[in-house]
Formats: structure tokens, C-alpha cells, sequence
């Protein structure tokens, strides 16, 4: 088959780690892919940036919408960020003109991940964004396929890998809030704005991703409550270590005859519990289904590596084909299900 050609927009930590992880294993992604997979052409705001990766191999766009244009692009890779702003706009036009689009971006999936899971079906193009939720751990395949024959009653975990790094820090090695925060920027875990990660916002992005993966609904962050960790002090530490508890940032949405309830909080979580021996930039997700039982994934959640690791997997299922609906159903199906809900509440 032809080579799956690729345009990366945005070249920064994850960006860099895309171009890396496609260089390194080449051969082997062929294989599997059954098809080269080619970085045809990039694009980010400066092309004199230092980026610490050889990168005059590849064309490079000053204006990312010459990605979506181009003719020799199919996939088009987006790692910019934002909820809107340049990256909305890139993925609107990708999916337009019938490109398949890969995202890392958590937040513009939240806010508008239904209406590009639209523009997608309309062009019957992929959507892909497994790195947008718990870096390299591969969860949105995971419940999205693997445990889509099971009614879910809840999923919960630890979704943010800059507030799990700052928790370990303060407990471990008796760093500062602030001290903690700059390391966690300085290993490239940390959001552009810090202020998503520690105030709760990007672990409430990935909850809302996943309640509607899990419970088959539309995505709805308007429905998520979040307080992040930002008021947290040592003392509050110690105490947790005291009463035999860690201190960690849970994000959890649970379905009852009710309603859907989704949450992001620091909890204190018992010693012996296993999301208290998550450490560092790790992540950890729990999914609880009527037949499988409960599910436990951990993995790297942010960081270079782990993050290309999600988004070349995306690249190779479109190589190969291997793709469905971007949430638990169709679009339509989706509204149809919301609408018997209410129906029947
Ligand atoms: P960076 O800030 O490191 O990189 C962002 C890139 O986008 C840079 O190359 C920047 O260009 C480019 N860019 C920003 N604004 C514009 C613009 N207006 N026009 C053109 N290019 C622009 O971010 P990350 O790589 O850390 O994150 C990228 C995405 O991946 C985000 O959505 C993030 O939430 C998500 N993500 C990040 C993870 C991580 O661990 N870092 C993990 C999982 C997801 P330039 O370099 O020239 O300034
Ligand atoms: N800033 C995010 C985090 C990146 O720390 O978890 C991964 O989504």
C-alpha cells in the first residue's frame, strides 16, 4: 500500500516526541502498520526554534492551515493546544476536507468533541485522540472497545500527571507547592496555562471524555465540578500521612437511577489503596463493569514519549484502517440515547 502521509502541527514537547518516536521506529511501525508512515510537512509559530530534534528533513508551513490544503497530506496531526483558537480551527478544516485528524488535545475534545465527531462521520473520516486522555496509556481504546458490552457503574482515577508529580514531591522529598509545580513544567508535563492542570480543569476535561465513553452519553463538561490542588500545603500533607491516607487528585463520574455525576477533587485515598502508590507523573484509571469486573490501567499520563506513544498508535489504526465511531456510538445514535434518558427520567 502507499505510504500514510502525515502533518504534524505544533512541535513542542509532544510534537518533538511524535517526530522522534516516527524516526526511531520506522521499520517496525511499517510492519505493523502494514504501510511507511511519512512526515510530509510541519508546522508551528517559529521555524528558527531550537527544538533539539533535526528537523530540516521535513517541509515546514508557517501557516498551519497549508497543512489541511496541501495535497500530498493525509493525516493531519494536532498538538497545539487550546479549547479554540488555532487548534479548532485546523481541526474543523482537517475534518472538512476529509483528513483524518489526530489530537492531543483534551480540551478542545471536551468542549467540542461532538461536533467535530460530526464533521467526521459527514466526511466518514477518522478522530482520533487516545493521548488526550492519561498519556500513554492506551484507556480510550481500552473502554471504548474492549469493554464496550458492559454496562459501567463508575470510572475514576488519577487523570492529571502534573498534580500527581506535585503530590509526590511534597510528600516525598518535602518540596513546596511552587517548587514541585516548576519541576513538574521543567519535565514538559505541565499544560502551556499551569493554571488547567493544578486548579482541576485538564483532569476534567479527560473525565467528562471518559464518562461519555463509559456511560454512552454526550460529552458534557458543563456538568463537571472541579477543584484542583492549588490551596494544598505541606501541613495538609503530613496530616493525610498521619491519618495513614495520601492526598490525591481524583477525578470520578458515577451513574445512578439519579443521574450522572462527575467530580474532580483531591481525596484523600487510604495508604494501602492502590491509587496511593501511584507516583509521580503516572496516571491511573478504574472503570468498574457488570461483567468484566473492575479494570485498573497505570501508565505514564503526560510526558514526550508516553504521549507519542498514544498519538502513533492512532496513526497506525488509520493506516490500517481500523477505525469507529470517535465516542461509544454515532453521533446521531448519541442523541437519540439522550434523548430517551430524559424521556425517562
Ligand atoms: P507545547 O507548548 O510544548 O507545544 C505547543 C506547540 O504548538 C509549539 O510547537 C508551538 O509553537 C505551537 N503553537 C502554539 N500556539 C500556536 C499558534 N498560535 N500557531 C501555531 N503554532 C502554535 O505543548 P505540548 O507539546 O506539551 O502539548 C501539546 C498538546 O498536547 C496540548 O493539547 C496538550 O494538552 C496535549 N498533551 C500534552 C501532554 C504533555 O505531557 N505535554 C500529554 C498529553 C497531551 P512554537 O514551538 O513555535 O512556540
Ligand atoms: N498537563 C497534563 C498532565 C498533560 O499533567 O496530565 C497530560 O495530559
Amino acid at each position: 500500500r502507499p505510504p500514510l502521509r502525515v502533518a504534524l502541527a505544533g512541535i513542542g514537547v509532544v510534537g518533538c516526541g511524535v517526530v522522534r518516536l516516527l524516526e526511531a521506529n520506522r521499520e517496525l511501525i511499517a510492519r505493523r502498520a502494514g504501510r511507511a508512515i511519512e512526515i510530509v510537512a510541519l508546522s508551528a509559530r517559529d521555524r528558527h526554534k531550537d527544538r533539539g530534534v533535526d528537523l530540516s528533513a521535513y517541509r515546514w508551513e508557517d501557516d498551519m492551515g497549508a497543512l489541511v490544503t496541501a495535497d500530498d497530506v493525509d493525516v493531519v496531526v494536532e498538538m497545539v493546544g487550546g479549547a479554540d483558537g488555532p487548534a479548532l480551527t485546523l481541526a474543523r478544516a482537517a475534518l472538512g476536507a476529509g483528513k483524518a485528524l489526530v489530537t492531543a488535545n483534551k480540551a478542545m475534545i471536551a468542549h467540542h468533541g461532538l461536533d467535530l465527531a460530526r464533521l467526521a462521520e459527514a466526511r466518514d473520516t477518522p478522530l482520533k485522540y487516545e493521548a488526550a486522555v492519561a498519556g500513554g496509556i492506551p484507556v480510550i481504546k481500552a473502554l471504548r472497545e474492549g469493554a464496550s458490552a458492559n454496562q459501567i457503574a463508575r470510572v475514576y482515577g488519577i487523570l492529571n500527571g502534573t498534580c500527581n508529580y506535585i503530590l509526590t514531591l511534597m510528600e516525598r522529598e518535602r518540596a513546596s507547592f511552587a517548587d514541585a509545580l516548576a519541576a513538574a513544567q521543567a519535565e514538559g508535563y505541565a499544560e502551556a496555562d499551569p493554571t488547567f492542570d493544578v486548579d482541576g480543569i485538564d483532569a476534567a476535561h479527560k473525565l467528562s471524555i471518559l464518562a461519555a465513553l463509559c456511560f454512552g452519553t454526550k460529552l458534557d463538561i458543563g456538568a463537571v465540578t472541579a477543584t484542583g490542588i492549588r490551596g494544598l500545603i505541606a501541613a495538609d500533607i503530613r496530616e493525610a500521612e498521619a491519618l495513614g491516607h495520601r492526598v490525591r487528585l481524583i477525578g470520578m463520574a458515577e451513574r445512578d437511577e439519579t443521574g450522572l455525576y462527575q467530580h474532580v477533587q483531591p481525596c484523600l485515598v487510604p495508604a494501602d489503596h492502590p491509587l496511593a502508590y501511584v507516583p509521580g507523573a503516572l496516571n491511573a484509571v478504574v472503570a468498574e463493569g457488570n461483567f468484566v469486573g473492575r479494570l485498573f490501567f497505570e501508565g505514564a499520563g503526560a510526558g514526550a514519549g508516553p504521549t507519542a506513544s498514544a498519538i502513533v498508535a492512532d496513526i497506525i489504526d488509520i493506516a490500517r484502517d481500523e477505525y469507529g465511531p470517535a465516542f461509544a456510538m454515532p453521533v446521531d445514535a448519541l442523541d437519540r440515547a439522550a434523548t430517551a434518558d430524559a424521556g425517562a427520567r
